[in-house]
């Protein structure tokens, strides 16, 4: 019988235990399937350091299992760095932010050598985009960012919890942006990460993942 979602997930999450590197500090993401290789990241506790995590709800679940979290300011370089995806294509360009943790998520994945990602087969796509792309702003510049993304043929809206705008770990506001085509990353990243009030744009391309463990019926797919 064809895998759920959830295995799949619980699949590639412990295929990525085959990227942590003994004895150091593994960086980690955030979400449904790095859920799975926190579970997974567990039965090796006693032989790594401990963990950097992009959010709290990452960090909770860590030490909850006993592993150490430590801030990402305490350490230089990691190793590695394991996350999912929204959307991530063939060259390894994603979408990130759907659980609204995309600053954090790039600043650790700014100080690995590597980026793991860990995605089911769902997320792979040729154009980056069908997802709505999400983008951390100062909640003071939201209306003129949707403005600057409806120039470019986006139409863009703050996400919302609970009846209020939605607040992130870091106190700011997420836009959802949807019509968008994103073929050329690297330049779309550049651009918007430069609009006044944007903190961080969930298009990864400077951060692009090094491997992809995909999930799939037939097993995990490794894509470099
Ligand atoms: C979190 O902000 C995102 O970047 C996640 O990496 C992404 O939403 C993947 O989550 P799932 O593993 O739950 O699909």
């Amino acid at each position: 019988p064809a895998l759920t979602q959830d295995e799949l997930k619980a699949q590639v999450g412990l295929a990525a235990l085959d990227y942590v590197v003994k004895g150091e500090i593994v960086g980690v993401g955030t979400g449904s399937t790095v859920n799975k290789f926190i579970d997974a990241l567990a039965t090796l506790k006693t032989q790594i350091r401990g963990a950097v995590s992009s959010s709290v709800a990452s960090t909770e679940r860590l030490q909850a299992l006993g592993i150490p979290v430590f801030d990402s300011n305490e350490v230089e370089e990691l190793a590695v760095y394991i996350d999912g995806a929204d959307e991530i294509d063939g060259r390894g360009y994603m979408i990130k932010g759907g659980g609204a943790a995309l600053t954090r998520e790039k600043i650790v994945a700014a100080q690995s050598r590597r980026f793991v990602c860990i995605a089911d087969s769902s997320k792979l796509v040729n154009t980056l985009g069908a997802f709505p792309l999400p983008v951390e702003v100062i909640p003071m510049a939201t209306q003129r960012v949707i403005r600057q993304f409806a120039r470019l043929g986006g139409q863009a809206q703050v996400r919302r919890k609970d009846g209020a705008p939605l607040v992130t770990d870091n106190g700011q506001h997420i836009v959802d942006v949807t019509g968008l085509r994103i073929t050329d990353p690297l330049g779309f990243e550049t651009e918007v990460n430069q609009w006044p009030g944007v903190i961080t744009v969930g298009v990864f391309a400077r951060q692009r993942a090094s491997v992809c463990l995909l999930g799939t019926s037939s097993g995990v797919r490794t894509m470099r």
